[in-house]
């Protein structure tokens, strides 16, 4: 049987999430509203919504192909998926292969530096206080997460740095930096959330222009088109 819609459970600043008639599941409706700066400047794109939808799920099943446990099950619909429902953890986990954006803010290092080894870094879900960056004795003593679940956190975000890294270069793209969110289910910590152009950066490897959502946070102009571009360049069916 089709899963149904039911309510809506929450609705962020790009998703829409929907309770489902199967309490272990839920619907993700992936809008076309584009967000930065904690959702100080908003625009609309046309077809962002069914591109990162698609998107995402092509990441996603790659990711579980090499066998990273996510809760993609399935694309339902061009804006819309189905994944299972889990318990989020509030916290972000970023990986940064080049330096950039934030890093380079806060620690006054070179905007394009490789980054050997990769940067790992934490920040709590909380747009009031502007998402700030914890550590794991943050995540302990608030009781974010376990030390055993920030293992698999990190394990799950270094692996998947290992997989995509490849796969972008492949189709030409720099991956430079990206935020992952997991999740719990039945004691078992799942990748949730998106993988899209819209959390993380993505150069081309030889211009190192930008084809991610600093597009958008630059006012560079041509965010659907470098979107469609990368998912072009990955052979990913649009
Ligand atoms: P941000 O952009 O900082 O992630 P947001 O809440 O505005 O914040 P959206 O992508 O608009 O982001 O909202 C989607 C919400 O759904 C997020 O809060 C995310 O943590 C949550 N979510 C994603 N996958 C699942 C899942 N499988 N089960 C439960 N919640 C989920
Ligand atoms: P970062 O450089 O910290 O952010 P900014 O320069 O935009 O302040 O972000 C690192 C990467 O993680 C980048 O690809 C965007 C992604 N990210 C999100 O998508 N959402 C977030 O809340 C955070 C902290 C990072």
């Amino acid at each position: 049987m089709a899963t149904r819609k039911q309510s809506e459970l929450y609705s962020g600043k790009a998703k829409t999430v929907y309770i489902t008639d199967d309490p272990t599941q839920l619907i993700l409706y992936f809008r076309d509203d584009t967000s930065a700066f904690d959702g100080k400047k908003i625009e609309r794109f046309s077809r962002k919504g069914e591109i990162n939808n698609k998107f995402n799920a092509f990441i996603m099943e790659k990711l579980a192909a090499a066998g990273i446990p996510t809760h993609f099950e399935r694309l339902l619909s061009e804006q819309e998926s189905l994944v299972k429902r889990l318990e989020m953890f509030p916290i972000e986990c970023v990986v940064r292969n080049i330096a950039t954006g934030s890093l380079c803010r806060r620690l006054g290092v070179q905007d394009g530096l490789d980054l050997d080894p990769p940067v790992f870094e934490f920040f709590l879900k909380d747009d009031a206080r502007h998402d700030p960056m914890i550590n794991e004795y943050h995540i302990r003593t608030f009781g974010w997460a376990n030390p055993k679940q920030v293992e698999q956190m990190k394990e799950y975000t270094f692996r998947i740095n290992d997989i995509l890294k490849v796969l972008f270069l492949e189709a030409g793209l720099l991956l430079v930096d990206y935020k992952l969110e997991f999740g719990d289910v039945q004691g078992q910590v799942l990748l949730g959330d998106e993988f899209t152009p819209d959390g993380c950066r993505l150069w081309d490897v030889k211009t190192r222009e930008k084809l991610d959502k600093d597009r958008f946070r630059h006012g560079l102009g041509g965010v659907t088109e470098a979107y469609e571009e990368v998912a072009r360049r990955l052979g990913m069916p649009l």
